[in-house]
């Protein structure tokens, strides 16, 4: 499935979340490619990536989506790759008690408002074209939701993925993939802070909280979760033209978690 070197050449390309986790790793794989990416994060990387610009914005905010678009736009004049990778959950555990208006706006804003307005600010450009191609990251939490810490996450991915899908049936006949892609358990910087947040939820340590979390998932049949780069493998595929006939599907990446067809 690895893309070679050059795949990507010369495609201009927005990852969002770029500084961290498997937006990173979609940057480098990207990058690598070929391509000339921007990303965007709130805070500046330590390190400053070859080859990458980065925008600095909270893309949960409108304004901050905006500033992306047009800092995107006249940087590189346009679009051909756009990879929604910004999302998580910043909830505190306990259940649906725990959650305030505030954290289901803050989930929703982080996983689904973030996407549609960035996707609504490239679209214009991509059907003029008559090419582009869109990623959503989305989780298999939206077919597997858990409530502690997640609920809220859980029930915006689920919108996303359904956005995702009647997205795609509008823009396909005009030009623009849309496409899915859902990990599981993935070792990132945000999975690490989920797990301090169990823990001190539940009185217990870091590595109890670790495999409770892979419990609560009912186990991860490869006995591991992904890696960022295994993630940033697959969506790099649905983004190159070889998945030119890849459109307004759901891949899922989770070691087969999600135990149903
Ligand atoms: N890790 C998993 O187990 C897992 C499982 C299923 C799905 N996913 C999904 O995969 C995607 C990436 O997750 P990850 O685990 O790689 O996350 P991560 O390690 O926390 O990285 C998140 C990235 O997004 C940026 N970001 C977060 N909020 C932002 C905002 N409001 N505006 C702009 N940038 C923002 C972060 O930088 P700043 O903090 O500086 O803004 C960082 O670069 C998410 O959509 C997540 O829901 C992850």
């Amino acid at each position: 499935m690895t893309n070679k070197v050059g795949d990507f050449a010369g495609k201009r390309v927005l990852v969002t979340g770029g500084t961290k986790g498997i937006g990173r790793a979609v940057v480098q794989r990207l990058r690598d490619g070929g391509a000339k990416v921007c990303t965007t994060a709130r805070a500046a990387p330590a390190q400053s990536q070859d080859g990458v610009h980065f925008i600095a914005a909270d893309i949960s905010m409108m304004d901050g989506t905006a500033l992306v678009a047009d800092t995107v736009l006249r940087h590189l004049g346009g679009l051909d790759i756009l990879v929604n990778s910004v999302g998580g959950a910043s909830a505190p555990g306990g259940g649906y008690a725990a959650l305030t208006d505030d954290d289901w706006q803050r989930a929703l804003n982080a996983n689904l408002l973030a996407s549609v307005r960035l996707d609504r600010a490239f679209l214009p450009g991509m059907i003029a074209q008559g090419s582009g191609v869109i990623v959503h990251v989305s989780s298999i939490q939206r077919r597997l939701p858990l409530f502690d810490a997640t609920l809220a996450y859980a029930a915006a991915k689920a919108a996303l993925s359904t956005y995702s899908k009647g997205l795609s049936n509008e823009v396909g006949p005009k030009g623009v993939r849309v496409t899915s892609v859902a990990p599981g358990f993935t070792e990132t910087d945000a999975a690490s802070a989920l797990i301090d947040r169990l823990a001190a939820a539940s009185g217990t340590n870091n590595s109890q909280a670790r495999l409770d979390l892979m419990k609560s998932l009912g186990g991860i049949p490869i006995g591991r979760p992904a890696r960022p780069e295994e993630v940033a493998d697959l969506i790099a595929f649905v983004a190159s033209e070889r998945a030119g006939a890849i459109h307004g599907t759901e891949y899922v990446i989770d070691g087969g978690t999600v135990p149903t067809i």
